[in-house]
């Protein structure tokens, strides 16, 4: 009906029918909820005689940047869409593929049509011709929550049938990235292109193309409901805003923590009910792999965009693993390589030779640290995209920081 794969359906009903309990639907709020609470008034209002650069504004005020983990203003992605000649279409990255991030997921099993409200609204500003949800095959609950949501819309009459496009993922990382998102989505192999030109100006089909994540949308829909308050009034060690950190490893309760943008990794731990007991507190990848490893003695700077870059690492899509005293940081950053390795689309020789170099020089006893920095600096400078670019920093990070293990 919305371009769901009646396969993907099947499964996913045949495995609920037969008691599997990874794919149950979990209780969310439904189109008629969400209605009730006022949903989708904002769209229409905006719809009516709405002005997008009023939005837009709203957005900056809010300080909204990108989610899914870059940090790019959002209001400003607005202003490129825009500033090409249509037809321009909206592609939603929900391929939520790096390791720790489970953020997407939570919300959109919970709260689906904030989401879609946020969306419909980007399309509004940017005057999408259509949305494409690149959703992550192995979230098959979230596939069926938004198949029948969608028809929900379209049975009201929000959407006409088809302009909501929802597609699964390939199930690659690579795919996460979003010119090779676009390449998929077009029925091409999954590889990044070069840029510029950005999807802005050269995106979906050849034309310029909206990229939102799907926690961004999530957060537009909120402001437009709430205000920008919803994220400005926040403000803590002189960040503001709000964090969706996804927590796991040695804390007692890990899972999605809404916390002050400005937060530290101690206050992350603390509101994860603390270490594991018998557990001491090591070191974290303060986001994904490609943001590396940081030792516990950093316990004080705010996991927020830019405030890492220093350090050699940075927040991205806000997955914290927590590692203790019983985990090795070389077999972790052993652990990342051996994935960026698996990952690695292979159109580049930096990255595709660089990655399985880097994992063979890693299993040594000890490391041939200044061949490891070598073959770091040729990743960073010459790869492609930010898979190749990124994949040194837990190399570069334990070296600095847990050098008596390496
Ligand atoms: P980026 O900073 O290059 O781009 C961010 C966004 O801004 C893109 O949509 C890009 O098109 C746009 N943009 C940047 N400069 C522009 C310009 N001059 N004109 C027009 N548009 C412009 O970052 P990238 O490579 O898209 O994302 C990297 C981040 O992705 C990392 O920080 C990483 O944490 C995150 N990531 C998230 C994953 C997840 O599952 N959520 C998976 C893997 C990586
Ligand atoms: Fe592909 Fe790696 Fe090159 Fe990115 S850096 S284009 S993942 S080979």
């Amino acid at each position: 009906h919305n371009h769901v794969d009646h396969a993907t359906l099947e499964r996913v009903e045949a495995a609920i029918s037969q008691g599997d309990t990874h794919a149950h639907i979990p209780d969310y709020e439904t189109y008629e909820e969400y209605k009730k609470s006022g949903g989708y008034a904002a769209l229409l209002t905006l719809q009516g005689d709405g002005d997008w650069e009023d939005v837009q504004t709203l957005l900056k005020d809010s300080g909204l940047r990108g989610l899914g983990g870059a940090g790019f203003p959002s209001g400003t992605k607005w202003g490129f869409v825009r500033g090409n000649a249509g037809p321009r279409y909206l592609a939603v990255n929900g391929d939520e593929g790096e390791p720790g991030t489970f953020k997407d997921r939570y919300y959109l099993e919970r709260t689906p049509h904030l989401f879609l409200e946020g969306m419909l609204i980007a399309a509004w500003a940017v005057e999408a011709e259509r949305c494409y949800i690149y959703m992550r095959d192995e979230y098959p609950a979230v596939l069926e929550i938004l198949r029948r949501e969608i028809a929900a819309l379209e049975d009201a009459g929000l959407v006409t049938e088809g302009f909501i496009d929802l597609r699964r993922g390939a199930g690659a990382y690579i795919c996460g990235e979003e010119s090779a998102m676009i390449e998929s989505i077009e029925g091409k192999r999954g590889m990044p292109r070069h840029r510029p030109p950005y999807v802005a100006q050269v995106g979906l089909f050849g034309q310029p193309t909206l990229v939102h994540n799907v926690e961004t949308l999530h957060w537009i829909a909120r402001i437009c409901r709430e205000g920008p308050e919803v994220l400005n009034a926040t403000e803590k060690n002189g960040r503001k805003g709000l964090r969706s950190y996804s927590v796991s490893g040695r804390v007692k309760e890990p899972g999605v923590k809404l916390l002050p943008a400005g937060s530290t990794i101690t206050d992350i731990i603390a509101a994860s009910g603390g270490m594991l007991d018998g557990h001491k507190f090591k070191a974290y990848q303060p986001g994904g792999p490609s943001s590396g490893l940081l030792p516990a003695s950093i316990n004080d700077v705010p996991l927020d965009f830019d405030t890492l870059q220093p350090l050699g690492s940075f927040i991205g899509s806000a997955a914290v693993v927590i590692l203790s005293d019983q985990d090795s940081a070389k077999a972790a950053a052993l652990n990342m390589l051996r994935f960026f390795e698996d990952e690695s689309c292979g159109q580049c020789t930096p990255c595709r030779v660089g990655c399985e170099k880097a994992v063979k020089l890693m299993q040594a006893d000890e490391w041939d640290q200044p061949l490891l920095e070598e073959l770091c600096t040729a990743m960073s400078d010459a790869s492609i995209c930010g898979l190749g670019q990124a994949a040194p920093n837990p190399i570069r990070l334990v070296m600095k920081h847990f050098n008596s293990e390496v």
